[in-house]
């Protein structure tokens, strides 16, 4: 709309008319002043500047029109006491014009002595001596006028002034300022409007249309909506930002890891997250001096610390542990303990929760998934938590196997717009094969290794009744959390830092 070619028309609001016509006539004014002279609100006059600005009629800027000058408390006292050099130049003549330095302190204070010679030598009032160890300061002008800065000092005694009343003061009055922060200046700025060229030959044109903010039932039925016109709207107007509610970026990804799950045929459980070691180590068969299971892994619970082991599973997962249990497998040949089954732990992984749930359903087909909370003893840092989040599932049916297992895992991150997956041979004490999964991140450039799976041994099944093929999976929510959200410090993500999480933007993975 701004630099209109001479075809358009120029159209105006009442407002905008008023406005431009009165700075016009003062061919420059403030918004303030405008207000004042116009009747108007400032925020009113100021929309309609803008818009003037916009149509390219009149420039809008934010300038100084004034500064104010007004005493710190130091000059405040200096104002009631007298300046140092004042104070010191009168001691002197008090003294017949001269008196030794440290007799001086002791009078009017160590502090004013040393800021009043400096000052005092530099106006020609005194001069320094020293005799044997001795030094004497000596009058060699009294000042009988005030000097300018104690004239401003005065004047600012009593109260604030304006810059523009000082007259010949004002350097004085900035020497002030300068001088250990005596008096503060303060900058009075203001929106200024100044019409332009056009919008000056505009302002005395008679005849400009009408422009109308709003369509009125009265401009409707006198039929006058045909002469008027309708202001624009500016869509590229800026505006301030609304933050409406939102979900936590966290919160959020997990609702999306649910959603991806859900459409894929899988259904959500839910676990303790006190659990027993039977659950969490025993029925995964991993044995009972597994490091993982160590202190320093592990959070046990100090009371209570034993729970009930189901008792005829206990059995089978005894013998699994200690000679396979008839799976095929020799079993890991120590002796098992239910003392050690039936200690409490915050669960390291949700492994133990679908393990908990496969025990129970044991026919095919078993499609299940969680999202959910697990605790490891570890040392926080920038890229460990000690309580954090595990995308967790297990697949049992007739006839599967590692390729529907990879099948599964790839959709699941290609339904979060993750398209390159990759699997490496790895190891856990409860899947073979076991496979390690990464993630391919192009805005990292890199391979992200995102969690573990596998097809659960015999030892595993058996033991619980399971006759069919599992596959089970276990990935970090929080890792990918970090890359999405572009979060550098793990630790971000539970902050709570209410700006991150009004303005955090997912990289976009599509
Ligand atoms: N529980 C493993 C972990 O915490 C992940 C996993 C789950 C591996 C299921 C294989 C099968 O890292």
């Amino acid at each position: 709309m701004a630099g209109r070619s001479d075809a358009q028309r120029v159209t105006l609001h009442p407002m905008e008319r008023t406005v431009l016509r009165s700075a016009a006539g003062r061919r420059r004014a403030t918004f303030r002043e405008l207000a004042e002279e116009l009747g108007m609100k400032v925020d009113a006059v100021a929309k309609a500047a803008e818009r003037l600005q916009m149509k390219g009629l009149a420039r809008v800027e934010e300038v100084v029109v004034d500064r104010i000058a007004s005493l710190s408390e130091e000059g405040m006292e200096y104002a009631a006491r007298g300046l140092p050099e004042r104070r010191l130049v009168e001691e002197l003549r008090a003294r017949g014009g001269s008196a030794e330095l440290e007799e001086l302190k002791g009078v009017i204070g160590a502090r004013t002595v040393e800021i009043g010679i400096i000052w005092a030598k530099r106006n020609g009032w005194i001069e320094i001596a020293r005799s044997d160890g001795r030094t004497l300061l000596k009058l060699v002008r009294y000042p009988d006028e005030p000097t300018e800065e104690e004239q401003v000092l005065r004047l600012l005694a009593e109260g604030p002034r304006r810059m523009g009343e000082l007259g010949a003061l004002v350097s004085a009055c900035e020497r002030l300022a300068r001088r250990a922060g005596l008096v503060a200046i303060k900058e009075v700025r203001e929106h200024v409007v100044t019409p332009t060229e056009e919008g000056m030959n505009l302002a005395v044109q008679v005849e400009t249309l009408e422009e109308v903010s709003q369509l009125t039932p009265e401009l409707i039925k006198t039929g006058r909506w045909r002469s008027v016109e309708l202001s624009r709207y500016d869509v590229y107007a800026p505006v301030k930002p609304v933050f409406a509610a939102r979900e936590h970026p966290l919160t959020s990804l997990i609702r999306k890891v649910r959603e991806a799950f859900v459409e894929l045929g899988f259904q959500e459980v839910k676990g303790p997250l006190v659990e027993l070691a039977f659950w969490n180590f025993d029925a995964l068969f991993q044995p009972q001096d597994h490091p993982a299971r160590e202190m320093h892994d592990t959070f046990y619970l100090a009371w209570p610390d034993r729970g009930r082991v189901p008792e005829g599973m206990a059995e089978r997962v005894r013998a699994a542990h200690e000679n396979g249990g008839g799976t095929g497998s020799k079993g890991w040949r120590y002796r098992w303990s239910v003392e050690e089954a039936s200690r409490l732990i915050l669960r390291t992984h949700t492994t133990a929760t679908t393990i908990r749930y496969l025990a129970e359903h044991r026919e095919p087909p078993v499609k299940v998934f969680s999202v959910d909370r697990i605790f490891r003893n570890e040392k926080v840092n920038w890229k460990r938590l000690a309580e954090f989040h595990q995308i967790e599932g297990i697949l049992m049916d007739r006839g599967v196997g590692l390729k529907h297992l990879m099948g599964v895992i790839k959709e699941f991150y290609a339904r979060l717009g993750l398209r390159e997956v990759r699997f490496r041979p790895s190891y856990f004490p409860y899947t073979e094969p076991s496979a390690e999964v990464d993630v391919y991140l192009k805005e990292l450039g890199r391979w992200v290794e995102l969690g573990g799976m596998g097809v659960f041994r015999p030892e595993v099944t058996r033991p619980l009744g399971v006759e069919h093929p599992v596959l089970a999976w276990g990935l970090g929510l929080e890792r990918l959390a970090i890359i999405i959200y572009g979060v550098e410090d793990i630790r971000e993500l539970y902050r709570n830092d209410l700006s991150w999480i009004r303005t955090v933007v997912p990289i976009d993975l599509r």
